[in-house]
């Protein structure tokens, strides 16, 4: 994991690896699945855009404040629009309500690139498992494995076939090769088996999984005896973040500047509330834009986003969620 000190959110110090704002244009939107709206997005002036990777996300700024990520689906060559999918969550509070139901073609958009937190690795093979929206990363995965002549598969799990997004170019990109399977929870009457599945996976395949938070729960315990280099999880669902249990103190070195982080309180609400600056994005700890060196203390890392490594580094914290361990944290802020 790279350090990614931005400052989409106006911070002052330079950062390490910046994200760009931009404003685009809503040039499309289109209906890919019963809940799910593809939403196309171009600069005004037609220009290339930046950091599409495939597994890559970008933040748009909604209103209200709101800022909410979503994978982008693009393919290779594919740089003059960002094409993301959004899913009408029945319990959205206005960010993809906002997108599927009030949204136009025509608007503008401030658009944030982010720090790819699900890169598609080099591998012989590539398994993937997909339940729902969780597609929207993986078709750009496959769209460039596909132009690279990469073998790939895919479990695709849905709720019903009308759930299931982008079947039409799934389905295209199989090309009858058998690559691709869905799995329909109401024709099967039963929730995809992925112990069955991961249990016949080729031993080097590299498996990459994207959905609901008990699929991705479930993925991780069964690939436990497995590299975890070669074992890829992007979580949509971020962490209900929780403040501090008890008091402790939060250095910014570079600022000179120190507070005390009370019960209750997470460190980017105490810095916010002091009027420091800093880039934040899903504020739940799955983005990874908050990232932050720690100098000095131990984190308590409540993320669900930094590797095992990471953690017991202890250099680097997500300071949306992250707490302390130790009464003081030094941070490079
Ligand atoms: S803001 Fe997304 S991980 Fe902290």
């Amino acid at each position: 994991m790279t350090a990614h000190f931005a400052n989409e959110t106006g911070a002052e110090d330079a950062p390490v690896s910046q994200t760009q704002t931009l404003e685009l244009r809503v040039e499309a939107i289109r209906y890919a699945a019963e809940t799910v709206r593809e939403v196309t997005l171009v600069a005004p002036d037609g220009a290339e855009l930046p950091g599409i990777e495939p597994g890559g996300h970008v933040d748009l700024h909604l209103p209200g404040d709101r800022i909410r990520s979503y994978s982008l689906t693009n393919g290779p060559g594919e740089t003059t629009a960002y094409v993301v999918a959004v899913n009408r969550d029945a319990a959205s509070t206005g960010g993809s309500a906002h997108i599927c139901e009030d949204l136009r073609v025509g608007t503008r958009l401030r658009v944030s690139t982010a720090p790819n937190n699900f890169p598609l690795a080099e591998a012989a093979e590539s398994l993937f498992f997909a339940g729902g929206i969780g597609i929207t990363p993986v078709l750009s995965m496959i769209r460039h494995l596909e132009a690279r002549g990469a073998a790939w598969r895919l479990i695709y799990a849905v709720r019903s076939r009308a759930q299931a997004a982008f079947l039409s170019e799934l389905q295209a990109l199989d090309a009858g090769r058998g690559r691709l399977e869905l799995h329909e929870d109401d024709r099967k009457g039963a929730v995809l088996d992925l112990a069955q599945h991961l249990a016949e996976a080729p031993e080097g395949a590299h498996l990459y999984c994207c959905g609901p938070t008990p699929m991705i729960d479930a993925f991780e315990s069964l690939c436990d005896g497995r590299p975890a280099s070669h074992v890829h999880v992007e979580r949509f669902a971020g962490l209900a973040v929780e403040g501090a249990e008890t008091a402790f103190t939060v250095v910014l070195k570079r600022k000179g500047l120190e507070f005390e982080v009370p019960p209750g309180k997470t460190i980017i609400e105490v810095l916010q509330e002091n009027g420091v600056k800093v880039a934040y994005s899903c504020q739940s700890g799955v983005c990874g834009t908050c990232e932050t060196r720690v100098i000095e203390g131990t984190p308590d890392h409540r993320d669900n986003l930094l590797s095992e490594r990471e953690r017991e580094r202890g250099q680097v914290m997500l300071i949306c969620c992250s707490l302390a361990k130790s009464d003081r944290l030094v941070l490079d802020i």
